[in-house]
């Protein structure tokens, strides 16, 4: 049985419907990504998650209970925010304990647990200092502390990790994942970027414009995708007509793709012949572009084509992706 039960969840602001109908089961102790473009509405279902904004229709319930209705106070959840969101006149055991005094814990434990979680999350010795002194990743590290204090039934993170540097980001990253498999929370990591939902999700919810369009494994999201939008968002840079049926698209990754010089190499899946326009150097590779038929396409090869070179695209059979469109 699920723990977090999202059903049928719509909702809008005035008479701008932003989630139509939302449905999600998500597992103890997983962490599920939800991905997606600017605007598609996932900050909006972390807040209804949260209880900040009302719910038009539909149910969320916590291992059976129904918290529709609840008050963020009633409710067990916390946020972690792309901002971080603390408080920068205390010090970090103060921001860290902050849920606890809220919560009229006494302070011998409120001290206790804040040790504790200086410690998960690689801070002991902070605990005094002001918030301001430190670096981003140890701010939304501190922030991610006061969120897991007071044990959360879900943790949700809105984007975490899109303030930060691309080193630190890459670094934060690993740590909230080994922290998750370690201590096992359940939780919800809003991101538009997905190499990092491949990485810390267990399973991946793909949202456009107030829709779920897949969710699966970041391998099956990643290697087959359900639809030419989950395609597109996944890095399928690729697409063009099916020379025998016109309402079919192909969709193929530019680092899917094998470039050969002429005579056109014995192989199954895709072959195309084309003429190189131009190439950049991406520093493992080249990415050229080559006009085949009508199509302009992207290929990547270690090797350096000049433009005009005649060549030919070669995809294997499981790097394509075929879907039916409506014409
Ligand atoms: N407070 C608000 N009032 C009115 N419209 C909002 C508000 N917050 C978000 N929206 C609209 O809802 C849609 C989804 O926004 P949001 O959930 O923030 O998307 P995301 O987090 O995926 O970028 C957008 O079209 C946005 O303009
Ligand atoms: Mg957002």
């Amino acid at each position: 049985m699920s723990y977090l039960q999202i059903e049928k969840l719509k909702i809008g602001y005035g008479e701008n419907i932003v989630l139509h109908g939302i449905d999600l089961a998500v597992a103890k102790g997983e962490m599920i990504a939800l991905l997606g473009p600017s605007g598609c509405g996932k900050t909006t279902l972390l807040n209804a998650l949260c209880g900040f904004i009302d719910v038009r229709s539909g149910n969320v319930a916590i291992d059976g209970r129904d918290i529709t209705r609840l008050t963020p106070e009633q409710r067990n959840i916390t946020m972690v925010f792309q901002s971080y969101a603390l408080w920068p006149h205390f010090t970090v055991a103060q921001n860290i304990g902050y849920g606890l005094k809220v919560r009229r814990w006494k302070k011998d434990a409120i001290q206790q647990r804040v040790q504790e979680l200086l410690k998960i999350v690689n801070l002991e010795g902070y605990a005094d200092k002001k918030v301001t002194a430190l670096s981003g990743g140890q701010r939304q590290r501190v922030a991610l502390a006061r969120a897991l204090a007071i044990e959360p039934d879900v943790l949700v993170l809105d984007e975490p990790l899109s303030n930060l540097d691309a080193k630190v980001r890459l670094n934060v990253r690993h740590e909230i994942k080994a922290l998750q498999k370690r201590l096992g929370f359940t939780s919800l990591i809003v991101t538009h970027d997905q190499q990092e939902a491949l990485v810390m999700a267990d399973r991946i919810a793909v949202l456009n414009h107030g829709r779920i369009e897949q969710i699966g494994t970041p391998e099956d999201i990643y290697h087959r995708p359900a639809t030419p939008f989950v395609a597109d968002f996944m890095g399928a840079d690729n697409c063009i007509t099916h020379p025998d049926a016109p309402n079919k698209t192909i969709w193929f990754r530019s680092s899917d793709v094998t470039l050969h010089g002429l005579p056109q190499p014995e192989a199954s899946g895709l072959l195309l012949q084309g003429v190189v326009l131009e190439s950049a150097f991406l520093g493992h590779q080249y990415r050229h572009s080559v006009r085949c038929d009508g199509h302009i396409l992207l290929a990547d090869s270690p090797q350096f084509r000049p433009a005009n070179a005649p060549v030919v695209l070669h995809v294997p059979e499981p790097a394509l992706h075929v879907f039916e469109t409506a014409l």
